[in-house]
C-alpha cells in the first residue's frame, strides 16, 4: 500500500469583489493524482503561482478540496473521524518556508521542539532533555543551543529548528514547503543534505515543493512537474533534465547550468 494517495484533487480559489476576472476565477489546482511510497520522497516543482502550495495544504488536512481524495495509509483524510485525524496529524508533519514566523518568539528552542513531545508522547523531564539533544544534534546544532531564544539563531540554524520540531514524532511524512528558499546557497545546501541522510538513515518520506529545479533534483526520487494547476508530467528525479515535455522543459529551464556553477552535490 502507498503511503499516501492523492486522487484527482481539484479546488478552485472563487474570486470576489471588484478585481473578478475570468482569468482569475479558475485559479487553484485541477485534477491531481500522485502517490509517495514509504521511504521515498516526491518533488513537486513548478514556478510561483502553479499551485504548490494549495497541493501541499491539501494533503496536510489543513484546505478541503473541492473534489478528490487524499488518502494517507489508507485512510480518507477528509472522511476520518476526529480521533482518527489527531492519530494521523502525528504521522504528518510540516515545515514552511519562514523559519522566524513559524515559531512563537517567546518559547525557548526547548519549548519550541519539545510541544509536539508533549502533545503526544508522556516523557519525564530527563527524557525530553535527552530527546531533544538527540534531535538538535541530529539537525547539526548543539544541544545546548536548547536554551536559546529564536531571536538568538540565524535562519538556518532556527529552520534546523524547524526540520527538528516536524521529525521529533517519527511521522511517517514531513511536506516541506520551499523550506530553504529564503536561506543562502551554502546553508541551503547544507540543509538539503541533512534532509537527504535523515530520509537514508530513518526512513522518512517528503513531500518537497520547490520552485527550485538543482533543490529538486538534489532530494526527489520522483518529480512532479506542476504548471498552471495540473501535473504535466511525472518523472524520475534522475530523467528531469532530459524531459522532452515543452512545459517542462521550460520549468527545468528555467534555471541555466552555469547559474549553478558551483551548486554541486
Ligand atoms: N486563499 C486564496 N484565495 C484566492 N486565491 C488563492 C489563495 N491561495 C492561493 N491562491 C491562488 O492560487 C494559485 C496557486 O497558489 P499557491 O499558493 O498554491 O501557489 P505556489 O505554487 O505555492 O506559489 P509560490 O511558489 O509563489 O509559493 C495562485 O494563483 C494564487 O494566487
Ligand atoms: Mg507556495
Amino acid at each position: 500500500m502507498s503511503l499516501l494517495v492523492a486522487d484527482q484533487l481539484s479546488k478552485t480559489y472563487k474570486s470576489t469583489g471588484w478585481f473578478r476576472s475570468d482569468q482569475s476565477a479558475d485559479q487553484g489546482v485541477h485534477h491531481i493524482s500522485f502517490t509517495i511510497e514509504s521511504g521515498s520522497c516526491l518533488g513537486l516543482l513548478g514556478e510561483s503561482g502553479a499551485g504548490k502550495s494549495t497541493i501541499g495544504k491539501i494533503i496536510l488536512g489543513l484546505l478541503a478540496p473541492d473534489s478528490g481524495k487524499v488518502l494517507f495509509q489508507g485512510v480518507d483524510l477528509y472522511a476520518a473521524s476526529r480521533s482518527q485525524r489527531k492519530e494521523l496529524r502525528r504521522d504528518l508533519q510540516v515545515v514552511f518556508q519562514d523559519s522566524y514566523s513559524a515559531v512563537n518568539p517567546r518559547m525557548t528552542i526547548k519549548q519550541i521542539i519539545g510541544e509536539p513531545l508533549r502533545n503526544y508522547e508522556r516523557l519525564s523531564a530527563k527524557e525530553e532533555i535527552r530527546v531533544i539533544s538527540e534531535l538538535l544534534e541530529m539537525m547539526g546544532l548543539r544541544a545546548d543551543d536548547m536554551y536559546k531564544m529564536p531571536s538568538q539563531m540565524s535562519g538556518g540554524q532556527l529552520q534546523r529548528v524547524n526540520i527538528a520540531r516536524a521529525i521529533a514524532l517519527k511521522p511517517k511524512l514531513v511536506v516541506l514547503d520551499e523550506p530553504v528558499s529564503s536561506l543562502d546557497m551554502i546553508v541551503q545546501k547544507q540543509i538539503l543534505l541533512h534532509l537527504k541522510e535523515l530520509k537514508e538513515k530513518h526512513g522518512f518520506s517528503y513531500l518537497f515543493i520547490s520552485h527550485d529545479v538543482m533543490a529538486i533534483h538534489t532530494l526527489s526520487d520522483q518529480v512532479a512537474v506542476l504548471d498552471n494547476g495540473t501535473i504535466v508530467e511525472t518523472i524520475d528525479a534522475e530523467s528531469l533534465f532530459d524531459t522532452v515535455h515543452p512545459s517542462c522543459q521550460r520549468i527545468v529551464g528555467a534555471k541555466s547550468s552555469d547559474q549553478f556553477e558551483g551548486f554541486v552535490f
